[in-house]
């Protein structure tokens, strides 16, 4: 058999691959994971406008964001934990995004430090989330600073944790019964790939950026219960016009849903926003991004640039954010599913995929440039 060659693949390879309480962390939302569902329902409710025979020729999928010429607008949105999926696995994913021209986003709770990605020598955006220890958070910016990062990614969705009721089943956040841990360990075994890969030869299994104030304790659950006392929910605008106030570059904030957050977003000097309801791992309800993004990228596409995330498995849902207004898109667990089922190889195989796919869409929507493509490309609903 051939290898996974679609996202649904990806998704079942993935979910062949990794222990269940991983691939539940990965897959699940919050709450009744309506929005999760709502994400992927908005965007495919999206037609697009089949046009033909216009003397397409070359087609430049090229895109220019932030200073930086990406070989598409597509990104590696930041994913927590992801050096659980495979063996180091930001460093795997930064080499496979370096390798097809797009920018890799790295989370704080990553589980590789970031001097470790940046030892590879290449450049990546840094994720930042608002804890309560203003220092660490300083500190973190200087090492993002230090180690080069173009631009900052600002996470504001997230002043609590949504509760992910999957992590709870599996054990993975919260007490796990002696039952819970039985079927967490049973599921390692049934996983001996990983269990070697990433279970032995992938440690330390530390949160690198965040293990310094963990007093020593690295266990993921130790992390969850960490982000719950730590995250903090008194954050407010002021603290980000403080952190732009420190930050040089460009500062993209991540979690905007609402037309008059986008526009004090607008106001605080941030240039760029990520339309974005965290995967729907936040809060449950929400709209799907691609319902929220054209009143948004309307009120404020002049001013700063609007990315967008959420249900993206394919170079057409980049078509689709694009003509809905977006100027670039991340994607979340597309590169996650890639990486748990084949590494490094998998997330370049992936972004290949992607940008085929993205290639034949313009084409079929007579779009020569990634400047071409706007409301024109969407079909009446
Ligand atoms: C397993 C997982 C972990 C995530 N961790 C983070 C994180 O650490 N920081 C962050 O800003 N967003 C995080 N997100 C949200 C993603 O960056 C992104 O917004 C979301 O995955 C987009 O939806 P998609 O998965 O449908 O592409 C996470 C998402 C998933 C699925």
């Amino acid at each position: 058999m051939n290898g996974p060659a679609t996202h649904a693949d990806l998704y079942q390879a993935a979910r062949r691959s990794i222990p269940r309480f991983l691939f539940d962390y990965v897959q699940g939302g919050s709450f009744d994971e309506l929005t999760l569902a709502r994400n992927r329902a908005a965007l495919e409710a999206v037609k697009l406008r089949q046009r033909v025979l216009t003397a397409i020729g070359d087609i430049d999928m090229s895109t220019a964001l932030f200073g930086q010429t990406l070989a598409m607008p597509f990104m590696l949105a930041p994913i927590g934990m992801a050096g659980m999926l495979s063996r180091r696995g930001e460093v795997q994913a930064v080499r496979a995004a370096r390798a097809q021209g797009v920018p890799f986003i790295l989370s704080t709770a990553s589980v590789c430090a970031i001097d470790e990605v940046s030892a590879t020598g290449i450049p990546f955006w840094f994720q930042l989330y608002m804890a309560k220890d203003r220092g660490f958070v300083i500190d973190l910016l200087g090492r993002a600073k230090d180690a080069g990062c173009p631009v900052l990614v600002m996470t504001v969705d997230l002043p609590l944790p949504g509760p992910r009721y999957r992590d709870q089943r599996s054990g993975l956040s919260g007490p796990a019964s002696l039952w819970g841990q039985w079927i967490r360990w049973r599921s390692i075994f049934a996983h001996p790939g990983w269990a070697v890969n990433v279970g032995l030869r992938g440690r330390p299994h530390a949160l690198g950026n965040v293990a310094p104030l963990m007093n020593g304790r690295v266990r993921l659950k130790d992390f969850l219960r960490w982000s719950g006392q730590n995250f903090d929910p008194s954050v407010s605008w002021k603290d980000l016009e403080f952190l732009r106030a420190h930050w040089p570059g460009p500062m993209v904030i991540k979690g905007i849903l609402d037309v008059e957050d986008a526009k004090i977003a607008a106001d605080i000097g941030a240039e760029g926003i990520v339309v974005s309801n965290h995967g729907g791992r936040q809060l449950d309800g929400a709209p799907g991004t691609a319902q929220a993004l054209p009143d948004i990228a309307a009120a404020v596409g002049d001013r700063l640039t609007v990315l967008a995330d959420g249900g993206v498995q394919g170079g057409l849902d980049i078509i689709r954010m694009l003509g809905l207004g977006a100027k670039g898109v991340l994607a979340g667990r597309a590169w996650a599913y890639a990486l748990a089922a084949g590494g490094e190889a998998g997330v370049a195989a992936m972004l290949s995929r992607v940008a085929a796919e993205l290639r034949t869409g313009m084409a079929l929507t007579g779009c020569k440039t990634i400047g071409d493509i706007g409301p024109q490309v969407l079909a009446e609903s």
